[in-house]
C-alpha cells in the first residue's frame, strides 16, 4: 500500500518545507519538493500541515485507583480519543501495586493495551514499593523496553518514597540506562496542610489547590534534581505547573544537572480560578500538582518557547463526575487527576502557534520529537523522515472547533476546556501508514497499536 501526501507544509523540529511525503506500508520512503510516484491513495495536503504524529508520554489509561475506582478510559477509547486528536503514540504509567513485582505489572498492563490500543503504546513502570529485589528487576524492565521509572515524592503511605529509595532508584537508573520520571511535591508538608484544613472546616475543591502550594513542588523538584547530581543520574520531571519549580529546574541545569521537564496544557491554559466554580464543579480540575495562579502561567510559556521546559504531555486520567463527588464534604476525597489525550495537541497549536508563543517547529518538537528522544523512539516515532514510521498527522490550521464533553471521545462526561474554541483540527491522521482518522472521526482498526520496546541510555 503507497500513500503520497501532496503539497503540504511538512514541519519537523529542525525545519519546516513545501514537500510531498511518500508512504510505502508502514514506513515513510521519501519526503521532497515534487514526487510523482504511483501511489494507491493521495491526500492532498494543500494549505495543510504535516507533522509526525503527536506523541504523549504521560498517560494513566485503565489505572485503578483504589477497588472502587479506575481511571474513565481504557486503551481502546483512549487511543481513539489520542488519534482524533492528533496523537500517535502514548507512553502510559504501568503500575506497580504494593506487594507486586515490576514483572507482574508489566504483564497486568500489557494484557490491558494488547488487543485494544489502536495506536502505539509504550510503558514506564510506576515504582511505588521499592525493595531489594525490586532494584534488580529494574535491569530485567530496562532490557524489555520499559527502560523509564515513575517515583513519587507525594502521597505517603501510598506511593510516595523515602529519599533513601529514590536515591538507590536513581543510582540504579544510572548504572543501567534507565530514567527516572519524577512526581515532585513534598507529600509530608502537603499531608500537615490538608489536615490542618479539614481539622478547621475547610471542605471545599478550591482548598486542594491551597494545602498544595506551589512551594511544596518547588523543593521536591529542588530536592530531586540533587538526588539526581548525587547519583550521577539524569531526571524528568512530570506535570511540573509552577514558575517556582521551573526556576529550580533552570537553576540546576546551571550548574549542569541533567534534567528534563514536562508540563500539561491544564498548567499552560487554565488557572486557579477554576476552583472558584460553585460546589463540586471545582472538583472537575482536582488534579495534582493543582492549578496554579495566572501570575505565573505566562513565565511557562516562556519556558516553553525557550527550551527550559522540554515536553508536552497530558496526564491524561479521567474521572467521571460521580467519581468526582466522592469528595464532596472532603476535598481530599476526590480522586486526582483529569481528562486531556484528545485535546493536547489542538489546545497547545491554538494557545501556542497561533497566539505566537510557539513557532511551528517548536510545537513540533515538544508534542512529538523531544518525547520520542527522551524516551528512545527517535527517529522511529517524532520526525517525517525516510525510514521513520508513518505516524502522520495532517492539520488543518484553519479549521474551528469547539471542545465539549458532548462531541468529545474519551470516556469522561465533563470537559475542563468545555466550550473553548480551538483552531486546527487533525483532517487525516496516519498510524504506520494507516489511516485512522478522516474527518474527524475513527476509521482506524481496534487492537492495530503495538507495543513499542523503547531503548535505553538516550544519552541525556
Ligand atoms: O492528579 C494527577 N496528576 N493524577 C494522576 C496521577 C499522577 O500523579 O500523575
Ligand atoms: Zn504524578
Ligand atoms: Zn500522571
Amino acid at each position: 500500500m503507497r500513500t503520497l501526501i501532496r503539497h503540504g507544509h511538512v514541519v519537523n523540529a529542525g525545519g519546516a518545507s513545501r514537500a510531498d511525503v511518500l508512504v510505502e506500508g508502514e514506513t515513510i520512503a521519501a519526503v521532497a519538493p515534487s514526487l510523482s510516484a504511483e501511489a494507491d491513495r493521495i491526500v492532498d495536503a494543500t494549505g495543510k500541515l504535516v507533522l509526525p504524529g503527536g506523541i504523549d508520554a504521560h498517560t494513566h489509561l485503565d489505572m485503578p485507583l483504589d477497588a472502587d475506582v479506575t481511571s474513565a478510559d481504557d486503551f481502546e477509547s483512549g487511543t481513539i480519543a489520542a488519534a482524533i486528536g492528533g496523537t500517535t503514540t502514548v507512553i502510559d504509567y504501568a503500575t506497580q501495586f504494593t506487594g507486586e513485582t515490576l514483572q507482574h505489572a508489566l504483564e497486568t498492563w500489557m494484557r490491558k493495551a494488547d488487543g485494544r490500543a489502536v495506536v502505539d503504546y509504550a510503558f514506564h513502570m510506576i515504582v511505588s514499593d521499592f525493595s531489594d529485589r525490586v532494584e534488580t528487576e529494574m535491569d530485567a524492565l530496562v532490557r524489555e523496553g520499559v527502560p523509564s521509572f515513575k517515583l513519587f515524592t507525594a502521597y505517603p503511605g501510598r506511593l510516595m518514597l523515602d529519599d533513601g529509595r529514590i536515591f538507590r532508584a536513581m543510582l540504579r537508573a544510572a548504572e543501567t540506562g534507565g530514567l527516572i520520571c519524577l512526581h515532585a511535591e513534598n507529600g509530608h508538608v502537603i499531608d500537615v496542610l490538608v489536615r490542618r484544613a479539614l481539622a478547621a472546616g475547610r471542605t471545599s475543591p478550591r482548598v486542594h489547590a491551597e494545602t498544595r502550594p506551589p512551594g511544596a513542588e518547588a523543593e521536591a523538584v529542588h530536592r530531586g534534581i540533587a538526588l539526581a547530581e548525587l547519583a550521577g543520574a539524569a531526571v524528568y520531571i512530570v506535570h511540573l505547573s509552577s514558575a517556582e519549580a521551573l526556576a529550580e529546574v533552570v537553576r540546576g541545569r546551571d550548574r549542569g544537572a541533567r534534567v528534563v521537564a514536562e508540563t500539561c496544557p491544564q498548567y499552560l491554559c487554565l488557572s486557579d480560578e477554576c476552583y472558584d466554580a460553585p460546589g463540586m464543579e471545582g472538583a472537575k480540575y482536582v488534579m495534582s500538582p493543582p492549578l496554579r495562579a495566572k501570575a505565573g502561567q505566562e513565565r511557562l510559556w516562556l519556558g516553553l518557547a525557550a527550551g527550559e521546559i522540554d515536553t508536552v504531555a497530558t496526564d491524561h486520567c479521567p474521572f467521571t463526575l460521580a467519581e468526582k463527588a466522592r469528595g464532596a464534604g472532603d476535598f481530599s476525597k476526590i480522586p486526582n487527576g483529569a481528562p486531556g489525550i484528545e485535546t493536547r495537541m489542538s489546545l497547545l497549536f491554538d494557545a501556542g502557534v497561533r497566539r505566537g508563543r510557539l513557532s511551528l517547529e517548536r510545537f513540533v518538537e515538544v508534542t512529538s520529537a523531544t518525547p520520542a528522544k527522551t524516551f528512545g523512539l527517535y527517529p522511529r516515532k517524532g520526525a517525517v523522515a525516510p525510514g521513520s514510521d508513518a505516524d502522520l498527522v495532517v492539520w488543518d490550521p484553519e479549521k474551528t472547533m469547539t471542545i465539549s464533553a458532548a462531541t468529545h471521545h474519551m470516556r469522561v462526561d465533563y470537559s475542563p476546556y468545555e466550550g473553548r474554541q480551538v483552531t486546527v483540527a487533525a483532517g487525516v491522521v496516519l498510524s504506520r501508514g494507516q489511516v485512522v482518522v478522516e474527518g474527524g472521526r475513527f476509521v482506524g482498526r481496534t487492537g492495530a497499536g503495538r507495543f513499542l520496546k523503547r531503548a535505553g541510555g538516550t544519552g541525556l
